[in-house]
């Protein structure tokens, strides 16, 4: 048993699917895993089912759906990474429940989105795209007829968070003027102002561009009615997420010319594989790009959410920080290495610390440091104690036996 309690990290069996990138499996070398297998694809049901026997730490991307069944049934599974931002594809509620913590990578892939959003407003505001089109067919299209720069023009970021400022900072460095809408009272950079309601903004701006998440609140946010108070020939991209725009609304606007072009990477439903066919109400309409959702999808993203992701692996298994994950409460308490680190997840009911702390009273054991943190059903403790593995081993088994325990371990 002190195996499944103590396991060494070299011992852990990590899984990685849908080709997550190599960095991933350098950074969790570094940390010192060694039993990791990393699959180039997802895997259907069955597949899933018979690889995850032995999983202890399994990384997933946009494809593999891990059901509330999952985490009934594989109860080594210990910690759930998703190489991704979103993490609609696990039941979180699931996995919190049956003490596995779920991370992610918010951050690696900002850029990429706002560099991408940045080379919209160029395209659109030249109309490069019907442009190339055209000479891609062999019609020369040579005019400057509705072509601008776009210094000097207003950019409306709608939703001033970690994409939105960076758009805003790439946008003045153009020589843009920027102003935003959000609901937070934000900390502006530059010269960069906000703006108290979204009507001034859409009123303002000749370009919109939207970096909201999807919430009751966002979605469809931006309707007829918020489309016809668009300046005239002004232009909409959404790298967001696809319920926020109204496609029907904003199609007629398109073919009607009040709005000039438009940039959509997200749509109300997507394809779920590059095999499936993918329709929309923008297509062959003038100076709309559409992209298949990949303003976040670049090689210098991918390479840091293994990074991002796999850190977290490593942190959780080291010294159980729970830092970063979506579903379980954030606890990161400093390492003593002379010491034993106990991890304690339990239902979130009254008494949880008091029985988890009379126990090591009653073995006699000193607790030099301790955390604890509650989120939704569950609590989660973590303990240090100058102990020896004999005792460390014997209190683990009480606390595994405790009534509202959920998933115990050490670290030695
Ligand atoms: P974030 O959470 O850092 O920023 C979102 C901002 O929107 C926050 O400042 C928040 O206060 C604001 N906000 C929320 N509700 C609002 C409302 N009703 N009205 C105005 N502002 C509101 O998120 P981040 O990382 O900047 O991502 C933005 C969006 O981009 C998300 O929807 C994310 O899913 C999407 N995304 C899309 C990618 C793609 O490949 N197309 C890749 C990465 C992110």
């Amino acid at each position: 048993m002190v195996g499944d309690y103590s396991k060494p990290i070299a011992d852990v069996e990590v899984l990685l699917l849908e080709g997550i990138s190599e960095t991933a499996v350098e950074e969790l070398r570094r940390a010192g895993f060694e039993k990791i297998t990393r699959l180039k694809t997802a895997l259907d049901a069955a597949e899933l089912e018979e690889n995850l026997q032995n999983t202890s730490f399994l990384g997933i991307r946009s494809r593999t759906k891990l059901e509330a069944s999952i985490f009934d049934k594989f109860r080594k599974l210990t910690c759930v990474g998703c190489f991704s931002v979103g993490t609609n594809q696990v039941n979180l509620d699931a996995a919190s429940k049956a003490g596995v913590p779920v991370f992610n990578a918010p951050f690696s892939n900002t850029r990429s989105v706002a560099e991408l959003t940045i080379a919209e407003i160029v395209m659109l505001s030249r109309g490069i795209f019907e442009k190339s089109l055209a000479a891609h067919s062999g019609i020369w299209k040579k005019s400057a007829v509705g072509s601008h720069e776009v210094r000097g023009k207003i950019l409306g970021i709608v939703g001033y968070g970690n994409i939105g400022s960076q758009v805003a900072v790439l946008a003045e460095n153009l020589g843009m003027r920027v102003i935003y809408y959000d609901i937070l009272d934000k900390l502006s950079h530059g010269n960069v102002e906000q703006i108290d309601g979204l009507t001034d903004l859409l009123v303002w701006s000749d370009f919109v561009t939207l970096h909201v998440p999807d919430t009751p609140q966002t979605r469809g946010m931006i309707g007829k009615e918020q489309i016809s108070m668009m300046k005239p020939g002004s232009f909409l991209i959404n790298n967001a997420r696809g319920k926020v725009v109204d496609l029907y609304a904003l199609a007629g606007a398109l073919k009607s010319g009040q709005i000039g072009g438009a940039a959509i990477d997200v749509f109300p439903v997507e394809p779920g594989s590059n095999a499936e066919q993918f329709e929309c109400q923008l297509q062959r309409i003038n100076n709309v790009i559409l992209t298949p959702h990949i303003a976040g999808s670049t090689n210098e993203a991918q390479s840091r959410i293994g990074v991002e992701v796999a850190r977290k692996f490593a942190d959780y298994k080291l010294l159980g920080s729970t830092e970063g994950a979506v579903n379980f409460p954030s606890v990161n308490l400093p390492l003593n290495k002379a010491h034993k680190r106990f991890l304690h997840v339990h239902e979130n009911t009254p008494g949880q610390l008091k029985y988890f702390n009379d126990l090591f009273a009653v073995h006699e054991v000193n607790i030099s440091a301790q955390q604890l943190q509650t989120f939704g059903d569950i609590g989660y403790i973590i303990a240090d104690a100058d102990v020896s593995d004999e005792k460390a081993l014997k209190i683990v088994e009480e606390l595994d036996a405790l009534e509202g325990t959920i998933k115990i371990r050490y670290i030695n």
